[in-house]
């Protein structure tokens, strides 16, 4: 047996119902694959402003630092959104981020076939979509200084700034090729470099990055002509790099592709993929669904568990190495919508759909199949 230790912060909203189900997920792994997981729980967010005045105590950081791994739900809902924005629940996962240095977020998108026509795409559009958002985390718009806004008597004004380091823009291009050598080989680097000396910056090392990959093909893409051709044309793509806010935005319409916000996981680390899954001990990452804590379905237990379960997939493979049961849970999930399992955002109307929990059990018994296979 080992040990895993593993924090989980629910957060706000549909969060706690989500991550109830990705900890069934886990519990079921860990009997089949001989991991004893030790799961602590602490607040962030919204509940933690409630619960503690901050939206993350520097206590729940410290827990952070000592596990092996956290598990997040969402933050944020309509009672905080009257807060100044650094004692928003938004805060705390940003400081949670920075603080980790947990600088790589990736966010794979994956068209499941049973969903292809769930999206308001033409199925022949989206089928076999397979791509990954790699988004820097820990720079850009998010944290870059000054940032502020002014209620002067001759206006209100407001500024945010956009910095980026050469080593910042480095690590995750290297890591975005390091990710295309496993896949189908090809990086897309987004940009606005027509207009921003930030993008000419990234520009110019992707570059000089891609020299190093002979092996992997670089195309530059202006982020405007990308949201059109992500949408168009998805199956371009293999795994796309970007800044900060430019990946939160592309991998949200990335979602579309996938039927439903709901389907999305995430995985924060900080440093390079091992060379191969399989071939490295632990490390440290945050995994949390893309999806927010959608607070007009929260409590009815009616929530896509599915970016929360397909999250412990990522855990499995990032953290543990554990290529094989990271795929039997995304297995399981595709062999319960092939045999018809919808959650109410991806039934069509009159469909009948299933609640989180009925919905968790069908990924469950399937489970049962693609671990022991
Ligand atoms: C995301 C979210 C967050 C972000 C919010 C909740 C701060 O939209 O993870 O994409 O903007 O990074
Ligand atoms: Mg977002």
């Amino acid at each position: 047996m080992s040990e895993v230790r593993l924090l989980l912060l629910p957060g706000d909203g549909i969060g706690p119902e989500v991550i109830a189900a990705a900890r069934q997920v886990l519990e079921a792994v860990g009997t089949r694959r001989g991991y004893h997981f030790l799961f602590e729980e602490d607040l962030v967010g919204g509940c933690a402003i409630d619960a503690y005045g901050t939206p993350l105590a520097d206590e729940t950081l410290a827990r952070a630092r000592a596990v092996d791994a956290v598990l997040l739900g969402a933050v944020g809902g309509p009672k905080w959104d009257h807060l100044p924005k650094a004692a928003r629940p938004e805060a705390g996962l940003l400081r949670l981020r920075k603080e980790l240095g947990l600088f790589a977020n990736l966010r794979p998108v994956r068209v499941f076939d049973a969903l292809a026509d769930a999206t308001p795409l033409k199925p022949d559009v989206v089928r076999g979509v397979d791509l990954i958002v790699v988004r820097e985390l820990t720079g850009g718009l998010y944290f870059g200084q000054p940032s502020e806004l002014r209620r002067e008597p001759s206006g209100r004004w407001a500024v945010d700034t956009l910095p980026y380091r050469e080593e910042e823009i480095a690590r995750i291009v290297d890591l975005a090729f390091q990710l295309a050598r496993a896949r189908r080989r090809k990086v897309t680097s987004v940009d606005k470099a027509n207009v921003l000396n930030t993008s000419a910056l990234w520009r110019e090392i992707a570059s000089e990055i891609s020299a190093r990959y002979p092996d992997v093909m670089l195309e530059h893409q202006l982020v405007d002509s990308c949201a059109m051709r992500l949408i168009a044309r998805p199956r371009d793509f293999d795994v796309l790099v970007m800044e900060n806010l430019f990946g939160d935005i592309l991998s949200d319409e990335a979602a579309v592709l996938a039927g439903s916000l709901g389907m999305l996981p995430s995985a924060s680390l900080h440093g390079r993929p091992p060379e191969r899954p399989g071939s490295s001990a632990i490390r440290f990452g945050l995994y949390e669904p893309v999806h927010g804590s959608a607070p007009d379905i929260a409590g009815k237990g009616i929530a896509n568990p599915i970016g929360a379960i397909l999250s412990v997939a990522m855990l499995l493979r990032w953290t543990l190495a554990d290529e094989q049961a990271a795929s039997a849970v995304e297995q399981a999930i595709d062999r319960a919508l092939a045999a018809g399992a919808r959650t109410a955002d991806l039934a069509r109307p009159g469909e009948s759909a299933l609640k989180t929990a009925q919905f968790t059990d069908r990924v469950l018994e399937h489970l049962e199949e693609t671990l022991s296979s």
